[in-house]
């Protein structure tokens, strides 16, 4: 009876410990072993000089289904050969961010979340930064961005 009780408990263990170390471990393992994945934006010159623009990108097909999707992210140029890029993802639960023109803030219609014009955080429930691409400028002075470069969700 004493060994039926020790394995009842050490599969329960087993049942509620191996998900949780997965969910608690696997994003940002997946996040740190996906190889970069460099999309085109568009040209520098589309995009004005201090000016935030939604720009929507194509991603990769998917596997299974081959049907093309689309992801919307925001850039701007705070200096002439310098591009920022966040995706539009709220860092709370990911819902999808609005830029106001008018305050230059990002408003998270979910929660409340507000974010500044450089990603940081204002108010509401987020506690991190806006997810920011890593992008580069190519020779032909095109922006591209890496999709692998935040989270899988964002
Ligand atoms: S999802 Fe944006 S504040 Fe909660």
């Amino acid at each position: 009876m004493k060994w039926l009780v020790k394995g009842i408990g050490l599969v329960t263990a087993a049942m509620v410990g191996i998900p949780t170390i997965i969910a608690a471990f696997s994003p940002s393992w997946i996040h740190r072993t996906r190889r970069s994945q460099w999309r085109l934006l568009g040209a520098v010159d589309s995009l004005p000089l201090g000016e935030m623009r939604k720009i929507v990108v194509d991603l990769p097909e998917e596997k299974w289904g081959g049907a093309l999707r689309r992801k919307a992210v925001y850039a701007w140029r705070p200096a002439e050969q310098e591009v920022i890029v966040y995706s539009r993802s709220c860092t709370d639960l990911g819902c999808p961010l609005t830029f106001d023109p008018g305050s230059q803030c990002f408003f998270c219609p979910c929660h409340g979340g507000i974010f500044d014009k450089n990603g940081e955080r204002i108010a509401g429930p987020p506690n991190r930064p806006m997810y920011r691409y890593a992008s580069r400028i190519t020779e032909a002075a095109e922006i591209e961005i890496d999709l692998n470069s935040v989270p899988p969700m964002a």
